[in-house]
């Protein structure tokens, strides 16, 4: 696997590759790399003939210091784990040559980024858009991989490369949540969690799987009260949003339509913030 650290190295990639005339995936992430990211890998190298990651832990989608700062970091291990899953090429960028000069750009999501994760980690949205398009216009993909553990980041995405980079024609793939067997939804968090936390956050995928399966014909509004109460019950656990929502617009929703609506919910166990959904 070739490591790559500047832009121009990556432009020329990609000239290579279309000279070749073949097709590149695209998995981007921000390194402490688990199996979920490695699914997102997988799925590039069944799909097209070249997969490149990139590992960028991106400061402009911090709104909190510490969280940045706490932010793991295995630049090592992830290059191990990316040439074991068979990625061709992994570009790892130092904060000069993403940002050489502060990113002042805008994005306007149509409302989707003023909800939810938006809501609660302003300016989040924005700077997740100021690093993925940069990395777009260089690595310049057939089709880019997301995870749905990140729900409003895939529908936000989405949305940016209709809206913003239409010529590019960049495929967004979003691709299934990958879960510890106990159903803790992977994370590179994960590994901040004391033991005591570990063994509690699991509850909130249960919580999730249990009142989706049996209140499905319910309220969205009574299966909110009841999953936060049910979560929050649990001393370790507190639950900072749960909403339900259309897939689409990401506007909570008064009925939920099977196939149509997702519940999102954001949990702190201790001080580290883990988000997990579930399809309806
Ligand atoms: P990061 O949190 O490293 O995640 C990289 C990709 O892996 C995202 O698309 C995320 O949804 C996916 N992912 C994480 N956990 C997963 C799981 N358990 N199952 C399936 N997929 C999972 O998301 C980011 O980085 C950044 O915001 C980024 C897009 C790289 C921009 O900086």
């Amino acid at each position: 696997m070739l490591v790559i650290t500047k832009l121009i190295d990556v432009f020329e990639l990609k000239n290579r590759i279309n000279i070749e005339k073949k097709s590149l995936g695209f998995v981007p992430t921000m390194g402490a790399l688990h199996n979920g990211h490695i699914s997102l890998v997988l799925n590039s190298i069944k799909e097209n003939d070249y997969t490149i990651a990139s590992i960028f832990v991106n400061p402009t989608q911090f709104n909190n210091k510490t969280d940045l700062l706490n932010y793991p970091r295995t630049v090592d291990k992830d290059i191990e784990i990316l040439e074991k899953a068979g990625c061709d090429f992994v570009f790892i960028p130092d904060l000069n040559e993403m940002y050489p000069e502060e990113d002042t750009r805008i994005f306007d999501f149509d409302g989707l980024d003023e909800v939810m994760e938006g809501k609660h980690r302003p300016g989040h949205f924005n700077g997740v858009a100021q690093i993925v398009t940069k990395l777009f216009e260089a690595v310049k993909p057939d089709r880019a991989y997301f995870g749905r553990k990140d729900f409003q980041q895939a529908a936000i995405i989405n949305f940016l490369v209709k809206k913003y980079m239409p010529e590019f024609n960049i495929k967004i793939i979003t691709c299934d949540i990958v879960r510890e067997k106990d159903g803790l939804a992977l994370s590179s968090r994960n590994i901040l969690l004391t033991p005591e936390h570990r063994k509690a956050a699991p509850i909130i995928f249960k919580t999730l799987n249990l009142f989706s399966k049996v209140y499905s014909d319910i309220k969205p509004q009574k299966i909110i009260e009841k999953v936060t109460n049910e979560i929050n019950a649990v001393e370790l656990l507190k639950v900072e949003y749960f909403e339900i929502v259309d897939n689409e617009t990401l506007m909570p929703v008064n009925e939920i339509i099977p196939g149509k609506t997702t519940g999102c919910i954001a949990v702190f166990a201790g001080n580290v913030r883990l988000i997990d959904n579930i399809s309806f």
